[in-house]
C-alpha cells in the first residue's frame, strides 16, 4: 500500500481500518527556532486479522528523517523507505514492536501555521485535521487512539513554559539553570489531530472549578505578557460553560487540569486539543475600550465551544473526517444552546439564523456545496465550513424537534454511555436517538448525505363554513454538484395557527400527516394536513423559530406579513416576517434598478409597522435592532439567484434605508437621543442590547441630516468598542467629512492593540464606495499589514470580498483580479487561508454573464498557476466545475 498522495480523491465508501494499532506515543522535541528535533517512540501492534509483515505505512508531510530503529536497533536502508511525505516499513514483525522515529522541523519557517510553528516567538502546534504528520510521522487519522507522553526541552530563557496535553509529571532544570524540560502525561487515548504543545514566554492568568462530584480543577489561561487583564471575560465564559455541561449535558471535565493558551497567528478560531486548547487571541482578549459586544459573544461562544468539545470530539471521535459533523454539527449545537440559556434565546436564534443564511445557505446554492456529511473529498481542509457546522448544527436541533427533548436527552445519554472511547460515525450516533425514540431514523440520515437547502411550499385555504384550515405543503430541493435529484427528508415544521386576536387558534383535529403538539412532521414530498375546528381565518405561522434549515416559500399577502410581525407569539417569526416583507420589496426594487429604472417606493405600511415596533417599550433592544435590520445584500442575490445585479442590489437596499430613515427619522432620533444617557459598560446581555439598538438607530439616522452631529458626538463620547466602532463605521460608510479625522483618531488610539487595528482594516474594507478597491490595496502596503497574521489578512481581504459584495463584484472585474493575485500570492506560505478566501468566488456563477465571465478568467488564472497547493487547486476546480 501506497502512502495518499495530498489532494488525491479520498472516499467514504473506501474506510478501512488501520492494519496497526499505535498503543502509547512517547514524543520528545528539543526546541530550536529552526531546527528542533522530534523524537516519537510509537508502541506499534498490528491488529487483529492483518498479515504477517504486511508494510506498515505512515503519513508525513515535508519531514526530513534523521534516523529510525525498531526495538532498539537501526532499520536497515532496505527495511524502509522515506520521503518527506512518508514512511514505509516494507515487513514489520508480526507482534508488537517500538518504532522509533527522529525528525528535524523548522517551526520558525512554517507559515502554514499547520504542524508545529511559531507566533510571535512561542512555539505552539496545530494538527487538526492533518497537522501532525507534518511534526513526525504517524498513522495521522482520527480513528488511531493513542496514550501521549511528551517530553519538551528548551532554554529557560527563550520558553519559560512548557505544556503538553494532560498532567505534568515531571520536569527539570539544567546544572547551569540555562536549560529545562517538562514531562506531560495524557491518560486519555486520543487521535493524532488533539495533540498539542506550547512553548514560550507567557503570562498565565489562574482561576479553579470544582466540578459536581467534587474534582477540583486548575484553569489556567496563558496569555502574552500584558494581556492579563484581558482574559478575565473568557475564564468567566470557561467556569459558566463547565457548570452548563453538567446541568444540561451531565458532562463533567476529566483532568486535573484545564489549560488554553492565546496566540495571534492562528488559522482558524480554536482548538480544542486535550486538556491544552489552543486559541486564536480574538477569542480571549477582551476589554471594553478594544473588544465590541460581538467579539464578547464570540468569546462566550467559542470558549463553550471548545470546552464541549472534550465530549463531544475528545472522549467521543470521529472515525474518519467524513465524519466531521459528528463532533462539529453537535458541539456547535451545545454553544449555541450555552449561549441561549446565558443570553436571549430568541435574539441568539435570529442572529444564528442570519449566519446561517448568509453562509450556509449561500456555500449550498453553488459550487461549493456538499452535504453534511460529504462522500468524498481532495483536500480535508477544506470541509471545515459552514454546511458541516452550521447546517450541522441545525440537524441536531432538527432532530429533537422531531423526537422531543425527552427522546433527545436520553439518546445523548446512551450515545455518551455507548461510546466513550470511541471514533464513531454518524450512524453509530443516529442508533442512540432511533433506540431512544423507538423511531425509524433511517430517513434522516438523507439529510446528512445531501446537499442543497430543501424548499417548503406551503398554501393555505380556510372554509368558514367548516371551520376547516387546509395546508398543503411540498418540499423539493435543487440539484448539487454530484447530486442531480433529491428525495424528501423529514422537515419539522413547528407552527401556529394565529387567530384575529394575536393569539393562537386552538385546533381540535387534524389529519394528513403527524402532527405532535405543535409540530408536523413533513416527511413525504408533498402532504396536506387538514385542521378541523378553526373558529376564524388564520394566519398561518410555519417554521416557528426556524424549525428547519430550508427556504419557506409561502405567499402570504403584505397584510398578513404585517400581521405577523405585530402579533406573532414566536418572536423569530416576528422578526421573519419584516424578513420577509423586506426581501420582496428589496427583489423587486433590485429588478427595476437592474432594468436601468428607479426604486418603487418602500410601502407605508411596513415603514410604520417598522416605527411601532422601534417604539415598542415591550420588547427587548436586542430584538428591535433585529428587525430594523434589513436583509444583507448577500441574502437578497441569493434570493435572485442568477444574473444578479450586486450594484443594483445595493443601490435598493439604500435607498430603503433611507426612504426608512427619512420617514422615521423623528422617531429615531427621539428613541436614540432619549438612550444616550450614559450607563457603565457591562457585557452582558442587556447592555449589549440597548448599545445594539442605540447603534441601528444611528446608522439609519447617519442617512438623514438628523445624523451629522450625533456620529461625531456618538464616536467622541463612546466609552466602548461597540459605540466607537458603530460610529465610525457610520461615519466613513457615509463619506462624512469627520470622516478621515476619525480613522487618524482610530488608528492613534489603538495602534498597539493588534486586534482593534483589524477592525481599522474592517472599516475600510467593507466601505460601500468605488474607491474602495483602490483604499484596499493601498493598505495592503500600510506598515500594520501582514500577510502573515491571518486575522489581518482576514480584515482586509477577506473583509473586502466576502462583506463587500458590490465592490467586490465590481463590474469591470478588478475585485476578483485583486483577489486572485493576493491568493496566488499567499498559496505558498498558507494554502488554507488562500483556499478559505478563494470561496468568496462561490457565487460567480450567479452573477449576470458580464461578471461571470471576468470572474472566470480570474479563475482560470489561479487554476493555472504551478506549483498550485491542493487546497486552492481543490476549491477553484470546483468552483469551475
Ligand atoms: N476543531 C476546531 C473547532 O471547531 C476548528 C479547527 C479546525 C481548528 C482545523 C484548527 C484547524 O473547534
Ligand atoms: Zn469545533
Amino acid at each position: 500500500m501506497m502512502s495518499r498522495h495530498a489532494g488525491q480523491a479520498v472516499r467514504l465508501a473506501d474506510y478501512q481500518p488501520t492494519l496497526y494499532a499505535i498503543e502509547t506515543v512517547d514524543l520528545d522535541f528539543l526546541l530550536s527556532p529552526h531546527a528542533t528535533l522530534v523524537t516519537a517512540r510509537l508502541a506499534i501492534v498490528p491488529r487483529d486479522g492483518t498479515d504477517a509483515g504486511a508494510p506498515l505505512v505512515l503519513d508525513g508531510d515535508g519531514l526530513t528523517l534523521v534516523s529510525v530503529s525498531l526495538d532498539g536497533r537501526p532499520l536497515a536502508a532496505e527495511a524502509f523507505t522515506a520521503t518527506p511525505d512518508g514512511l514505509t516499513v516494507a515487513t514489520p514483525p508480526a507482534r508488537p514492536f517500538t518504532l522509533e522515529i527522529v525528525t528535524e522541523i523548522d517551526p520558525e519557517a512554517n507559515l502554514a501555521l499547520s504542524g508545529l510553528y511559531r507566533s510571535r516567538g512561542t512555539y505552539c502546534t496545530q494538527c487538526e485535521a492533518e497537522g501532525f504528520r507534518r511534526i513526525t510521522y504517524f498513522l495521522d487519522r482520527p480513528d488511531v487512539l493513542s496514550i501521549y507522553t511528551t517530553r519538551i526541552e528548551a532554554p529557560v530563557a527563550e520558553a519559560p513554559i512548557l505544556l503538553a496535553n494532560g498532567n505534568q509529571i515531571v520536569s527539570g532544570t539544567s546544572a547551569d539553570g540555562t536549560r529545562h524540560f517538562a514531562v506531560w502525561h495524557d491518560p486519555y487515548p486520543k487521535p493524532s489531530y488533539l495533540f498539542a504543545m506550547v512553548a514560550g514566554d507567557l503570562a498565565l492568568v489562574r482561576d479553579d472549578f470544582v466540578t459536581a462530584s467534587g474534582r477540583e480543577v486548575d484553569l489556567r489561561i496563558y496569555v502574552e505578557h500584558g494581556n492579563e487583564d484581558r482574559a478575565t471575560y473568557a475564564m468567566d465564559a470557561l467556569k459558566r460553560s463547565m457548570r452548563w455541561d453538567e446541568e444540561a449535558f451531565g458532562r463533567e471535565y476529566d483532568l486535573d487540569i484545564f489549560m488554553i493558551v492565546a496566540v495571534s497567528d492562528f488559522n482558524m478560531g480554536a482548538m480544542e486539543n486535550k486538556g491544552l486548547n489552543i486559541f486564536n487571541d480574538k477569542y480571549v482578549l477582551a476589554a471594553p475600550e478594544t473588544a465590541t459586544d460581538q467579539d464578547y459573544t464570540g468569546i462566550e461562544g467559542v470558549i463553550a465551544h471548545e470546552y464541549f468539545h472534550n465530549w463531544t470530539g475528545n472522549r467521543i471521535t470521529c472515525r474518519d473526517w467524513f465524519q466531521l459533523c459528528l463532533k462539529e454539527g453537535l458541539t456547535v449545537f451545545r454553544d449555541q444552546e450555552f449561549s441561549s440559556d446565558q443570553r436571549s434565546r430568541p435574539v441568539k436564534r435570529i442572529s444564528d439564523v442570519r449566519t446561517l443564511r448568509a453562509q450556509q445557505f449561500t456555500e449550498d446554492a453553488g459550487p461549493l456545496a456538499h452535504p453534511v456529511r460529504p462522500e468524498i473529498y481532495h483536500e480535508i481542509n477544506n470541509f471545515y465550513t459552514a454546511t458541516v457546522y452550521e447546517k450541522g448544527a441545525e440537524l441536531i436541533r432538527a432532530l429533537k424537534t422531531l423526537i422531543g427533548a425527552d427522546a433527545f436527552a436520553r439518546g445523548m445519554d446512551l450515545y455518551f454511555d455507548r461510546h466513550d472511547g470511541d471514533a464513531a460515525t454518524i450512524e453509530d450516533f443516529l442508533a442512540c436517538f432511533a433506540e431512544a425514540s423507538g423511531s425509524d431514523l433511517a430517513p434522516f440520515l438523507m439529510w446528512y448525505r445531501q446537499a442543497g437547502t430543501p424548499r417548503v411550499t406551503a398554501r393555505g385555504t380556510y372554509d368558514a363554513e367548516a371551520r376547516r384550515f387546509t395546508l398543503d405543503l411540498a418540499q423539493t430541493c435543487p440539484p448539487t454538484p454530484g447530486q442531480p435529484t433529491k428525495l424528501p427528508v423529514p422537515i419539522p415544521v413547528r407552527f401556529g395557527l394565529v387567530g384575529p386576536n394575536g393569539a393562537d387558534l386552538d385546533v381540535t383535529a387534524v389529519s394528513g400527516a403527524t402532527v405532535k403538539d405543535d409540530v408536523i412532521h413533513l416527511t413525504e414530498a408533498s402532504q396536506t394536513v387538514v385542521f378541523e375546528g378553526v373558529a376564524a381565518r388564520p394566519v398561518p405561522s410555519l417554521l416557528r423559530a426556524f424549525s428547519a434549515p430550508v427556504v419557506l416559500d409561502i405567499d402570504l399577502p403584505l397584510e398578513d406579513r404585517l400581521f405577523l410581525l405585530g402579533h406573532d407569539s414566536d418572536p423569530f417569526n416576528r422578526w421573519e416576517a419584516a424578513q420577509a416583507i423586506a426581501t420582496v420589496a428589496l427583489k423587486a426594487a433590485a429588478a427595476a434598478i437592474a432594468a436601468g429604472g428607479t426604486s418603487p417606493e418602500t410601502d407605508r405600511s411596513f415603514v410604520s409597522a417598522l416605527g411601532t415596533v422601534a417604539a415598542d417599550e415591550t420588547l427587548d433592544h436586542a430584538f428591535r435592532a433585529l428587525v430594523l435590520q434589513l436583509p444583507s445584500e448577500t441574502d437578497i442575490a441569493r434570493e435572485i439567484g442568477s444574473d444578479v445585479d450586486p450594484t443594483a442590489i445595493a443601490a435598493a437596499r439604500r435607498n430603503m434605508r433611507r426612504a426608512i430613515a427619512e420617514a422615521l427619522a423623528d422617531t429615531f432620533a427621539g428613541l436614540y437621543d432619549r438612550l444616550s444617557t450614559a450607563e457603565p459598560f457591562r457585557p452582558d446581555a442587556a447592555g449589549a442590547g440597548r448599545r445594539a439598538f442605540r447603534n441601528t438607530l444611528l446608522d439609519y439616522l447617519s442617512l438623514v441630516p438628523a445624523g451629522a452631529g450625533r456620529m461625531e458626538r456618538h464616536y467622541d463620547t463612546a466609552d466602548n468598542m461597540t459605540d466607537r466602532l458603530a460610529a465610525l463605521t457610520a461615519l466613513v460608510f457615509t463619506g462624512a467629512a469627520g470622516a478621515e479625522a476619525a480613522l487618524a483618531d482610530f488608528y492613534d488610539r489603538f495602534k498597539d492593540h493588534p486586534l482593534a487595528i483589524d477592525k481599522w482594516f474592517v472599516v475600510q474594507a467593507t466601505a460601500p464606495s468605488d474607491d474602495t478597491l483602490d483604499t484596499v490595496r493601498r493598505l495592503t502596503g500600510h506598515p500594520a499589514f501582514a500577510f502573515t497574521n491571518p486575522n489581518r489578512v482576514r480584515s482586509l481581504v477577506g473583509a473586502f470580498s466576502m462583506a463587500n459584495p458590490a465592490q467586490f463584484n465590481r463590474p469591470d472585474g478588478a475585485g476578483y483580479a485583486f483577489l486572485a493575485s493576493t491568493a496566488i500570492d499567499l498559496d505558498p506560505r498558507n494554502p488554507q487561508l488562500a483556499a478559505r478566501l478563494l470561496g468568496a468566488f462561490r457565487s460567480w456563477r450567479t452573477m449576470e454573464p458580464g461578471r461571470r465571465a471576468k470572474a472566470e478568467v480570474e479563475l482560470r488564472r489561479i487554476a493555472a498557476v504551478r506549483p498550485l497547493s491542493p487546497d486552492v487547486t481543490d476549491i477553484v476546480g470546483r468552483c469551475l466545475a
